[in-house]
């Protein structure tokens, strides 16, 4: 079975043009291993110049574009909200879905993450669902509760089938930004839960999802973190705004 490894830098708000230039120049030279795709998700007003500096630098394929966020609507009266065909017209190829801080500040609620993968589906993007519990949910053994009520709506909006174009990002809400990583078991444990609950769904689809742990990973975790069965690289937020801890992480990872 080939799964690729997927390693995704989510620049939150942050970054500029010239962390867009230093970052594909850096890229340029990374030797990744075998199967991994890099993802660089700046914010929408940067999308354009990546995707040109992707193209101009001959690493279409390779390096791929992702949005942070994305509208569940096609069109219309949503002022501020970019749809995923605007983002396709962009040579944008993914876009991360239901981020913690998207979820946390800004009410977003599963139902409207399925709406939105449905979306991002539609026109062609490879969602990354986000999925992650509270450190009050942990200490109170409600992870796998917490990560199935997340999970579900999104089998129940686009059916099981299409996940084999989908990725998920499994990321503590108690290890984001924090320093706390995860420990590779229990990140490892968590994963193979998620494996196993859409296994359930269909096992088939459920081998072929590349599910990335995101958390404080860094150029020194990462290779612990991404050794683990069901992990198949990260979702990186402080570590992928440098460029020399970023491109370390790139070249750890490894499909399986
Ligand atoms: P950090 O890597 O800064 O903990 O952020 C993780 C994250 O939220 C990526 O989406």
């Amino acid at each position: 079975m080939a799964r690729r490894a997927i390693v995704a830098a989510n620049w939150k708000m942050n970054g500029d043009l010239a962390l867009v230039d230093t970052m594909i120049s850096e890229l340029a030279n990374v030797e990744l291993q075998e199967n991994v795709s890099v993802v660089v998700c700046p914010s929408s007003p940067y999308l354009s110049e990546l995707a040109s500096k992707v193209k101009s630098n001959n690493l279409s394929g390779i390096i791929h574009v992702g949005a942070q966020n994305v509208s569940e609507h096609q069109s219309g009266a949503y002022t501020g909200q970019v749809s995923a065909k605007m983002l396709q017209e962009l040579s944008v190829e993914f876009a991360i879905v239901g981020h913690s801080e998207r979820r946390c500040f800004y009410k977003e609620t599963s139902t409207q993450v399925a709406h939105k993968v449905k979306a991002v589906l539609k026109s062609g993007l490879t969602p990354i669902i986000c999925i992650g519990e509270s450190e009050a949910e942990r200490a109170t053994d409600q992870t796998e509760t917490v990560l199935a009520a997340q999970l579900q709506p999104v089998i129940d909006k686009i059916g099981i089938e299409q996940f084999v174009d989908v990725v998920i990002a499994y990321e503590p809400v108690w290890a984001i930004g924090t320093g706390k990583t995860a420990s590779s078991e229990m990140a490892q444990e968590t994963h193979k839960f998620i494996r196993e609950f859409l296994a359930k769904a269909n096992e088939t689809v459920a081998a072929k999802v590349p599910l990335l742990y995101g958390g404080s990973v860094n150029a020194s975790n990462c290779e612990e973190l991404f050794a683990q069965t069901d992990i198949d690289g990260g979702l990186i937020g402080g570590a992928s705004l440098q460029v020399e801890q970023f491109t370390k992480i790139c070249s750890a990872a490894k499909g399986k």
